[in-house]
């Protein structure tokens, strides 16, 4: 069997840019991505694309209209294709059973009952957002009880794609994953989605398992990721208290191939759509088997991520004299990482709200994140009590001099290349004196700082 027609349900982070390396790669085969969000097709048909990244642009415009389609006739496309791919979302479930923890499912469940209510013939279906273990057999089961047609094939493909480099990693992945079921056909189902991704990745890269250990593995790498950043973030404390360097510590221990050098940067916490959502599944899992310790464990990974943001605003309270009420706050930095627009779970959105928390004014810049986005991102403030009070406390600027402008701090939240090369000598002569930064990133040169005036403070290191 060899597929010829591609479907993507779900026009986001992982669907968008996955599918368009695929219709990159693959010029014989149609790969139409669909979504219900029609100001989300509308934009990946134009000129701006609803998500930054590197590269994507260019190869979206060299295969839309040719292989490439974005289109809402979720009908249409579900019924041409031999390969759906559902790259839906799968939020932290805010209320009920499992609230804070359980994913919620109902978007997967909801494209799983589209296919069974439209497809006409047999396809394969392949999870690609991360799904609880054993979410391919509930899957399989609403298609089999639903659907007029059988011999469908559910297959695992957890994408491991990280954004702001996701092109890259498409392009040359370290790994591609495939479950499946372990019968014949379960096997052939394999077989021909291998066959896409040998088109441009290495067969040895393509590693196929079965259902259940494709899907723990995503979990598992990201809870190593994360656990990773939670680990060096407490050393950075004990390094903070006792005048040792973290970034020496993580050279240090990186230096060991055993430990490798990746994952140990010391910063406010991790952010980002997956590490909070897929550690909390991790623990939700081991809860539900039973497996009280397993779930604590992992559980710390994200208390310690808590810690850490909260540490970080102390620090800035204690040494802005014991109070930030009524001074004026620069955040350089909203998205939850470089080169990307995206700020889910972003380390900034906590810190600002724990600054206003205090009363401090804030002024926020941001070279990709929109406006609305900030706006929304904030709307549910508690310390906001009424709507006037975000324009009261919070202004947001597209200029990074304009936003120092009188300020008494400035927060590096996220590590983008231009906070490095901005005319510190400029700011510094901005701002109210004595002027303070809080480099929560690493990238600033501290020395050259202090030389300029500045009351340097960072992560992982005590200046004073
Ligand atoms: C992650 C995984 O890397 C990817 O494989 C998976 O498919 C999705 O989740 P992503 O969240 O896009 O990708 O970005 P990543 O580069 O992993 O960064 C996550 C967060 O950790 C960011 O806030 C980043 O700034 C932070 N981080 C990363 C650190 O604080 N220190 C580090 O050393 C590395
Ligand atoms: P991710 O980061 O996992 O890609 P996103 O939230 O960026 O997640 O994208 C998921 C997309 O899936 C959204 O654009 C959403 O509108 C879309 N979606 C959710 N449910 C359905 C569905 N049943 N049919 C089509 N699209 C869906």
């Amino acid at each position: 069997m060899s597929v010829k027609n591609i479907c993507c349900i779900g026009a986001g982070y992982v669907g968008g840019p996955t599918c368009t390396v695929i219709a990159d790669k693959c010029s014989d085969i149609k790969v139409t991505v669909v979504d219900i969000n029609q100001r989300r097709i509308d934009e990946w048909n134009s000129d701006t694309l609803p998500i930054f990244e590197p590269g994507l642009e260019e190869i979206v415009k060299r295969n839309r209209g040719k292989n490439l389609f974005f289109s809402t006739d979720v009908t249409q496309a579900v019924l041409e294709a031999d390969l759906i791919f559902i790259s839906v979302n799968t939020p932290t479930k805010t209320f009920g059973m499992g609230k804070g923890r359980a994913p919620d499912l109902k978007y997967i469940e909801s494209a799983a009952r589209k296919i069974a209510d439209t497809a006409k013939s047999a396809k394969i279906i392949v999870e690609k957002s991360t799904v609880p273990v054993k979410a391919a057999e509930s899957i399989s089961k609403i298609l089999k009880h639903n659907s007029k047609c059988t011999g469908f094939q559910v297959l695992s493909n957890p994408e491991f794609l990280a954004e702001g480099t996701a092109i890259r990693d498409l392009l040359n992945p370290d790994r591609v994953l495939i479950g499946g079921d372990t019968s014949k056909e379960g096997q052939a189902a394999i077989r021909a989605l291998s066959e896409v991704y040998e088109r441009w990745v290495p067969k040895e890269r393509v590693l196929t398992t079965n259902t259940w250990s494709s899907e723990l593995s995503k979990l598992t790498a990201n809870a190593f990721l994360a656990q990773r950043i939670s680990s060096i973030n407490a050393i950075s404390a004990v390094c903070e208290a006792t005048g040792a360097d973290v970034s020496e510590v993580s050279y240090a221990i990186g230096k060991d191939s055993r430990i490798g050098d990746k994952f140990l940067r010391a910063s406010i916490g991790f952010g980002g759509s997956c590490f909070q959502k897929d550690v909390l599944n991790l623990v939700y899992l081991c809860e539900a088997l039973n497996l009280p310790e397993v779930a604590e464990y992992w559980h710390q990974v994200i208390l310690m991520n808590n810690f850490q943001r909260r540490r970080f605003v102390n620090k800035i309270i204690k040494r802005l004299f014991g109070t930030i009420t009524g001074k004026k706050i620069t955040i350089y930095g909203f998205a939850f990482k470089k080169d990307t627009g995206d700020t889910r779970e972003s380390s900034s959105i906590y810190i600002t709200k724990y600054l206003l928390e205090e009363e401090a004014r804030i002024v926020i810049y941001d070279p990709k994140v929109s406006e609305d986005q900030i706006r929304s991102d904030l709307s549910d403030c508690e310390s906001f009590h009424s709507p006037s009070d975000f324009d009261r406390y919070v202004t947001i600027c597209k200029d990074p001099y304009e936003a120092a402008k009188d300020s008494h701090a400035l927060v590096i939240c996220t590590e983008w290349d231009e906070f490095v090369t901005l005319d510190y000598e400029r700011i510094y002569g901005l701002m109210e004196k004595p002027a303070f930064i809080f480099d929560g990133r690493l990238i600033l040169k501290h020395e050259a700082l202090r030389k300029i005036g500045f009351q340097v403070d960072v992560v992982g290191k005590d200046f004073s």
